[in-house]
């Protein structure tokens, strides 16, 4: 659960009206792989001609000349210097420009039936597709989501309709069905008939993996009926795959009508009800009128192109349907193209952020000599900037953070929603998927056998080696981040053969119960799977796989967020035990100021991507300096003490994409001066201590209002303090 800290308390929001929306941030963008748009094109084109065709043809498909459109050759043995009168056979004309792709021998002019046959054709394939869609979603969506033994009997007729051969009973039923051909209905519903089963599996299966996902059942919880459920909440979830056999139905829906019409069961266009010009037919008269074995290609060769073509542009579409309706697989993927567009010198990888040439090897400032007494850094993040997009649409997520992690501590990272801590720590260890790129920064991991590594200039191999054995990460969904198909037994075993290769089973498998005994859970589980735990017996289990190779670092990326209190203080406290035993150093992200302090030695607090204070964490809790921080503390009670009124943060957190200029607080700010809506304050310490903050109150002797001038605790030790 995300809690903003203006859920507690929540004026209306300061700075006026909310700011529209940039246009390029559209739902729905024009897809950019050149497959789709050729795709596109290629549909596009043949839907204009089927549009108007009526308009754009020269002549009637049916309309024959055979004074001009054909070449009178005079049959041999007949005519001049023999008894028999003159006879002559036709032969078509070759293309020329007043039939632009020849004629028939039966003196009609090809393209005007080429462009009739391509609307009849398209209007057949789209519309069988259209029919066994319905059909599909109506069985597959109905059977999957009601079960029982409507899915039982809903499931035979598609089983049944499955093991028929398709093209067969198409040939039967055409033949069966005499005025099929003169009906685009009837002939699209007979091909229909026969392809709709295969989408209508696809669909029951994907509805029955939805059907128990947690959103139906917040739905059902909510009162939404069955009907609407399918429709609201499970048919757009279906889109992508709905689509897909659309696309795929049009094309096989196309080849069989040309195949039909081919066999001579469309009906012929000079028949008696007349069937419609189609590509099949044009075929059916080049074949039955030796256009081949005549060398007439202009009249056999189009319709067959044409065929080709739309089952290509189709096929190409169905490549992109994902990218175009679905946001997240739009940009999942950094085409290399688009990757030197942006300038990003290394190929990009699957799992690994890609990083911009010019932030690699920039050595960002170093960290100032620190007190005596305080553990070395195992982890750096110097300068570190991280985007979303490129070029004009990349949106600032986080900028120009520095952290330092010691061995051994706990450091604090809080924030409302929003403000880059997710982003931030999996940058750190490049694990953001694109379209995030690191722009600039450095992030220093120091080993204990003393070598130092810049995660960000790292190849995949030796990110692959550091990552989990030496910089574990509990992400923030790591509920949902067990494989639920397998036991927990089997994912720990993955870990270590990848890691471990060199431990037999029997050894993996005892550390295994070993991590999990010490997270509080019985070994045995190792044979369950996730589905049979608790939630908060899952978020142990990712716990215990963290540690599993007794990393030096650990992120927990809000460990607990989804768990009832109780069990988020018993985790903690087992977190807090395990971490003095093992000595590992943590980075700990939350939104619950209250919490770090009792876990954290330092504690960082960011807003709208940047790092805006940094202290030791009861430096940070009793004096703290920033309004926004005095505001954090304030919208959470503490977890023991008194209790006290909480007063909240007036507004809403930025949008990023279009940040206040200056410090981007001030909108929110109790006690913002003239120069904050246009100076940026940068982090500084404050005068004689090492607690470092942003805020133009703590600098050139402005006045420091009372609840942020406490005297710091005379208990803190000094705290971190980088060069800037
Ligand atoms: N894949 C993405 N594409 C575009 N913007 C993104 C993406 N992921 C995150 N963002 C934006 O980056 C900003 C920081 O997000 P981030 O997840 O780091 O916040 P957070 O502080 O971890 O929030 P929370 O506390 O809710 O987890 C947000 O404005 C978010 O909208
Ligand atoms: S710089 Fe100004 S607006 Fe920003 S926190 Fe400080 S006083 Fe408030
Ligand atoms: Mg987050």
């Amino acid at each position: 659960m995300t809690i903003d800290s203006t859920t507690l308390n929540a004026p209306p929001p300061v700075g006026g009206k909310p700011a529209p929306v940039p246009s390029r941030h559209r739902a729905i963008q024009f897809p950019r792989s050149p497959k789709v748009i050729a795709g596109l094109f290629i549909f596009g084109v043949f839907g204009i001609v089927a549009l108007t065709g009526r308009w754009i043809a020269p002549y009637s498909p049916n309309r024959t000349d055979e004074q001009h459109w054909v070449r009178h050759v005079l049959v041999e043995g007949t005519g001049p210097g023999t008894s028999i009168a003159a006879q002559y056979y036709p032969l078509p004309l070759p293309p020329s420009p007043e039939h632009w792709l020849g004629t028939t021998v039966f003196a009609q002019d090809v393209l005007s039936q080429l462009i009739a046959s391509t609307q009849a054709t398209m209007l057949v394939g789209l519309l069988a597709a259209l029919i066994a869609s319905a059909l599909s979603i109506l069985f597959g969506v109905t059977a999957g989501y009601i079960g029982g033994t409507t899915d039982e009997g809903l499931s035979l007729v598609a089983n049944v309709f499955l093991a028929i051969p398709g093209l067969p009973l198409v040939i039967v039923l055409a033949d069966y069905v005499p005025s099929a051909g003169s009906s685009v209905i009837l002939v699209a519903g007979i091909i229909a008939i026969t392809s709709w089963a295969y989408s209508a599996r696809t669909l029951r299966a994907q509805t029955l993996s939805l059907r128990n996902r947690d959103f139906i059942e917040a739905a059902r919880v909510s009162g939404e009926g069955r009907l609407r459920i399918i429709i609201a909440e499970v048919l757009p979830n279906l889109v992508p795959i709905v689509a897909a056999s659309f696309l795929f139905t049009t094309v096989s829906a196309t080849y069989a009508y040309v195949a039909l019409a081919f066999l001579g069961l469309a009906g012929s266009p000079t028949a008696d009800p007349p069937g419609f010009w189609n590509w099949g037919e044009m075929l059916r008269e080049g074949f039955a009128n030796n256009a081949i074995r005549g060398g007439w290609w202009w009249w056999w060769a189009p319709p067959g192109i044409c065929v080709a073509m739309l089952g290509t542009g189709i096929a190409l579409l169905n490549f992109g349907i994902d990218e175009f309706i679905n946001p997240r697989l739009r940009t999942t993927g950094l085409s290399r193209r688009a990757a030197k567009k942006a300038g990003i010198h290394q190929r990009t990888t699957v799992g690994l952020t890609p990083v911009l040439g010019s932030a690699v090897g920039k050595v960002a400032p170093a960290a100032r000599e620190l007190p005596a007494g305080k553990p070395a850094p195992v982890l750096e993040i110097r300068g570190l900037s991280v985007d979303y997009g490129y070029g004009a649409e990349a949106l600032h997520a986080v900028m120009n953070c520095d952290l330092v992690l010691r061995r051994g501590q706990v450091l604090g990272l809080a924030g409302e929603s929003g403000s880059g801590k997710t982003t931030l720590a999996l940058a750190a260890i490049r694990l953001l998927r694109a379209p995030a790129v690191i722009t600039s920064g450095q992030v220093l991991f120091h080993s204990h056998a003393g070598a130092t590594v810049d995660l960000l200039a790292a190849a995949p191999r030796e990110m692959r080696e550091i990552r989990w054995s030496e910089v574990a990460v509990v992400l923030q969904s790591s509920l949902d981040a067990l494989n639920p198909v397998i036991t927990i037994g089997a994912q720990f075993e993955d870990m270590l053969r990848a890691h471990r290769p060199q431990l037999s089973r029997a050894a993996m498998i005892e550390k295994a119960s070993e991590k999990l005994e010490m997270v509080g859970i019985s070994p045995e589980r190792l044979r369950s799977y996730s589905h049979e735990l608790s939630g908060g017996m899952r978020q142990r289990a990712m716990i215990a796989m963290a540690l599993a190779l007794d990393p030096q670092v650990v992120i927990f990326d809000e460990p607990t967020t989804a768990l009832d209190v109780v069990t988020q203080r018993e985790i903690l406290e087992e977190l807090m035990d395990l971490r003095g035993r093992l000595g590992f150093a943590a980075l700990f992200i939350t939104h619950d100021l209250s919490l770090l302090v009792e876990l954290a030695d330092d504690i960082a607090v960011m807003y709208a991507g940047r790092v805006m204070e940094r202290a030791l964490a009861g430096a940070l809790f009793h004096a703290p300096r920033l309004p926004y921080t005095y505001g954090l503390l304030h919208c959470f009670p503490p977890m023991h003490g008194k209790r006290v009124p909480m007063e909240g943060i007036p507004g809403s957190p930025p949008d990023i994409r279009q940040l206040p200029s200056g410090c981007a607080f001030h909108p929110r700010c109790h006690w913002a001066l003239g120069r904050c809506s246009s100076d940026m304050p940068v982090l500084a310490p404050v005068e004689g201590s090492n607690h470092e903050v942003a805020c133009w109150l703590h600098r050139d002797g402005a006045e420091v209002p009372a609840e942020l001038a406490r005297p710091e605790p005379s208990a803190v030790k000094p705290v971190h303090v980088s060069a800037q």
